[in-house]
């Protein structure tokens, strides 16, 4: 059992939701509703949002993401955003390797890992993406399939960074995991992460969960030892139930 205490991180991912409006309401709102949280908050806004809600949150404990970025500073990449424009917009934190880009943009590991290096090079955290098919789990290949993208996700050795679990069958479909399984799970890619950064590296890093995470479920993911915040989508995009969430986790 670690002694280690690590500081709870709860991700607010609103993909492809809200405009201005939605968003400077909600922001309005949140620091409030969050209070004087020890806990480390994040919120994720669509891109054209990303400065309008920095804007917003500038002054509270609350920080902003990017939902993804691309691996070069600057260039011809209709499209993409850099590491380096997230930091202009006010960013902090940028995800990699959501399980929808994963599917809608064929992101590969090798991809990712790019992308977590050029977070950090730029002075974000990272916060990288893994999960596991149903398909998947029910082949019995969880596991292989989660240290697989765990490696290849790392392979820079990107610092610093946080982990989020969330497996595909579980992101927005209301089926979450139970907290068994996710503990089970978390354990194991804790394990893993040791093999590549070592015991006390892995320790100390943050592992959260992400699918369908709601505030009636949370409480009892995260009173499991290896579950240390939420990547929540759907539940963020009100900010009552996002508070609701961390407030419940005694964050
Ligand atoms: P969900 O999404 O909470 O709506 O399941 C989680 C995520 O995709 O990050």
């Amino acid at each position: 059992m670690s002694a280690i205490q690590r500081r709870p991180l709860f991700g607010g991912n609103w993909k492809m939701h809200k405009v201005t409006a939605d968003a400077e309401a909600y922001c309005a709102k949140l620091p409030g509703l969050v209070g004087e949280s020890s806990a480390e908050i994040v919120i994720f806004p669509p891109a054209p949002l990303l400065r309008s809600v920095s804007a917003a949150l500038r002054g509270s404990s609350i920080a902003v993401g990017g939902q993804d970025i691309h691996p070069d500073s600057a260039g011809a990449f209709t499209g993409d955003v850099s590491a380096v424009q997230l930091v202009d917009a006010g960013c902090r934190w940028a995800l990699c390797g959501h399980s929808e880009r994963r599917r809608d943009h064929g992101e590969t590991d090798e991809l990712i890992a790019g992308k977590g290096l050029a977070a950090v090079a730029s002075g974000l955290s990272a916060l990288i993406c893994i999960g596991e098919s149903a398909a998947e789990r029910e082949a019995g290949r969880a596991f292989e399939v989660l240290e697989r993208q765990l490696a290849g996700a790392l392979a820079g050795r990107p610092e610093p960074f946080a982990l989020a679990y969330e497996p595909v069958w579980a992101i927005g479909t209301g089926k979450t995991a139970t907290p068994e399984t996710a503990q089970e799970t978390h354990e194991f890619i804790r394990d893993a992460l040791s093999d590549l950064i070592g015991q006390a590296a892995a320790a100390s890093k943050r592992i959260v969960y992400g699918g369908s995470v709601n505030p009636e479920n949370a409480a009892s993911l995260i009173a499991k030892r290896d579950i240390d915040g939420f990547l929540v989508g759907g539940a963020s995009l009100d900010p009552d139930q996002f508070s609701a969430i961390i407030r419940s986790c005694g964050s």
